[in-house]
């Protein structure tokens, strides 16, 4: 049986517990029910209320959605608001200037906190500073930062003055920095001068000298530098500048910057189908609205939370989840740096206890490796710590397998938190399916229902409705206020990729593949339906790997497919034909390294293949194209049952089947 059938026979059902149900935010399936039919009746209006409740604006907004140029939709448009204010300005006004905003515990365990007071004081310093050297609003700036007060700080004040930011990953090499740099055409980068990670030192701030140095960043300006470790940098006069010297006598009040709901608040690169990774990008009011209102639908979140999402600011989880949600309903949230398994592997656990987080998020490669290393050292078994301070429980980024769902709920919620497995994109800004902790029933692997607005629908190719129990694309039907906005640069390309005229062009394709379940209609998601790849819940494009073996000078010709894989969800494995003879044994060993070694440079360690394997030629059809299902299969160390007779070269098969 396939994994898919596994899933849809899964008949567990997880009641969320009573005690939640009563103090939910949401509370009860009926409760739920009525939001849907509500946004049902009137969508427009739905919104309209939820916007005017929940942001503050400078000046109100009087259109809601305006679909004159659709898929370009605008919502709030002629709303002002400034998205740093909302989530500081407003909780030093509302009694909240003395709570912990946030507290920080760095990869050797040091414990930094801030309150709302000095965050707001920080970001303003900031935002002045950024100011001074000339940086306005509409610029984009890039923040290359490790987890830190500071990264967070970082962004805010560009939020202040209506800098567009631009975070790139701080494991992304110098050639996916620079790329990012010039696509966005980035006036400022802001860094630091190395990161921590599980007790190693690495650079960050020589890797963007080295960035520039590749050329082509004659826009950039300044590079702003964050002291983490005070390692030995360089640094280039009349454009580096030390973070501390930037802020120095700088006032701690700064008039933020209005800003149209439209103003686009951040671009964040992902990966696609081809080999250029898209600068999505995001507004300012929709992004907002849906960044707390999800906070106080899936997350409940309450005054007294500790909310703890363990997602890095370079994804768009650290995004929505950390520098945005958490502050702008004025939650206490825990930030960390480093690895979940250093000093070992309870870590989080560690932390739950100390710092007595209520709400956990995190992703399911954590959990699985986390399940791994407890089942190697009972020492590090979540059952050693006290955890009763959990009261939900949350999981990201990638599908979530039954088993791990089980040992989650079991080891660390034990059995008395509900698990919102939160289906979304860095497109979407925000959750888009997924439980509610005090209404919805789980079950094990599904991420069950939209959340209330969420017109989520499973079609066929020519975007027809399938009845449920039959697998299709996922779309959503209509537009939501946290929608992707343009792909920087290349509305074409956003059009075509969200919008496809197959489909109708105005119902947004998510990219994955979904299965309602006949009963319940919960959905379960079942992959990527294109190039794309997850690995540890990291997206990365097919293409984008292949592009960076071919530029190698050895490489003839290369193919990436997905494996399986029992942590990190799916793997890399790269069928690889060189321009000399195909290698063996020890040398083939030495090359697939090399290669490796090369795939981390051009992009970074993340994107390196976990397998290479070379053959002569690569499965191709008469035509040429590359039969990359029969990778698919060979990769996963399966026989070959499909139809091969489009294939010129039935041979390679046999080749490629030997893993090195
Ligand atoms: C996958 C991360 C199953 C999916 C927030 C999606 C999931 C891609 C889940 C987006 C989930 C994310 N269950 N699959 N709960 N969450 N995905 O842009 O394939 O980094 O399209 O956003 O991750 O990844 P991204």
């Amino acid at each position: 049986m396939s994994d898919i059938e596994t899933l849809k026979q899964e008949n567990r059902v997880f009641e969320p517990p009573a005690e939640f149900v009563k103090n939910a935010n949401i509370s009860g399936m009926e409760a739920y029910k009525a939001m849907c039919a509500a946004a049902e009746r009137d969508y427009e209006g739905f919104w309209a209320q939820l916007a005017r409740d929940n942001i503050q604006w400078q000046k109100p907004f009087t259109k809601t959605l305006n679909e004159a140029d659709a898929p370009f939709y605008k919502w709030f448009e002629d709303g002002q608001l400034n998205v740093s204010y909302n989530c500081l300005d407003r909780n030093l006004a509302n009694g909240n200037a003395g709570k912990t905003a946030i507290i920080f515990e760095a990869d050797g365990g040091q414990v930094t906190r801030v309150t709302y007071k000095e965050l707001h004081d920080k970001v303003c310093q900031f935002a002045n500073g950024l100011k001074s050297l000339g940086v306005k609003k509409g610029d984009r700036v890039v923040v290359y930062m490790p987890m830190s007060i500071e990264g967070i700080v970082a962004m805010q004040a560009c939020a202040r003055i209506g800098a567009t930011h631009s975070v790139v990953f701080g494991g992304f090499s110098a050639k996916s920095l620079q790329e990012r740099i010039i696509d966005a055409g980035a006036v400022a980068v802001i860094t630091a001068d190395e990161q921590v990670r599980g007790g190693k030192q690495l650079p960050l701030k020589a890797i963007v000298d080295e960035a520039i140095g590749l050329g082509g960043c004659e826009h950039l300006k300044h590079v702003v530098i964050y002291q983490r470790t005070g390692a030995n940098i360089k640094l280039v006069e009349g454009r580096d500048l030390w973070m501390h010297d930037v802020v120095a006598g700088k006032a701690t009040t700064c008039e933020p910057e209005w800003v149209d709901a439209e103003h686009p608040l951040f671009i964040l690169y992902t990966s696609g189908s081809t080999g250029k990774p898209k600068g999505v990008q995001h507004s300012s009011g929709g992004y907002l609205l849906w960044a707390m209102l999800t906070m106080k639908w899936t997350f409940d979140i309450k005054p007294t939370d500790v909310f703890w999402c363990t997602a890095d600011i370079g994804w768009v989880t650290g995004h929505t989840y950390i520098t945005y949600g958490p502050l702008a309903v004025g939650a206490t949230q825990i930030v960390f740096e480093g690895v979940p398994t250093y000093p070992n592997a309870g870590r989080f656990w560690d932390m739950i206890q100390k710092h007595k987080a209520t709400i956990f998020y995190t992703a399911p490669t954590a959990i699985r490796s986390l399940i791994k290393a407890s089942e190697a050292d009972a020492d590090v078994h979540p059952k050693k710590y006290d955890l009763s301070s959990l009261r939900l429980l949350g999981s990201v980024g990638e599908p979530i397998n039954p088993e791990a769902w089980m040992w989650y709920y079991k080891n660390v919620g034990r059995e008395n938190c509900p698990i919102a497995d939160t289906f979304w994109q860095t497109e979407t800004g925000g959750h888009m399916i997924t439980p509610l902790p005090g209404a919805t029933p789980m079950v094990p692997g599904s991420c069950t229902l939209p959340l209330p607005g969420i017109m989520a629908a499973v079609v066929d190719e020519t975007g027809h409705d399938l009845p449920n129990g039959q697998g299709g694309i996922l779309v959503v039907k209509r537009p939501w206020p946290a929608m992707i906005r343009t792909i920087w640069g290349d509305p074409e390309r956003f059009k075509k990729s969200y919008f496809p005229e197959e489909l109708g062009g105005k119902i947004y394709l998510a990219g994955d593949g979904a299965v309602r379940n006949e009963q319940t209609g919960y959905f379960t998601i079942t992959g990527r339906i294109d190039d794309v790849l997850n690995v540890s819940g990291h997206r990365m494009g097919t293409m984008e790997i292949e592009s960076a073996l071919v530029a190698n000078p050895i490489v003839a010709e290369a193919a990436v497919v997905g494996k399986p894989d029992e942590t990190t969800g799916e793997s890399i494995c790269a069928f690889v034909v060189l321009k000399r003879a195909r290698p063996t044994g020890e040398e083939a060993k030495q090359i697939a390294k090399e290669l490796r070694d090369w795939v981390a440079k051009e992009i970074g360690p993340i994107a390196k293949p976990k397998e290479i394997r070379f053959g002569d030629n690569l499965p191709k059809t008469r035509s040429g194209k590359i039969m990359r299902r029969l990778l698919r299969v060979l990769a996963k160390g399966e026989q070959i049952t499909q139809d091969v007779s489009t294939l010129e070269n039935p041979a390679i098969l046999e080749q490629l089947k030997q893993a090195q």
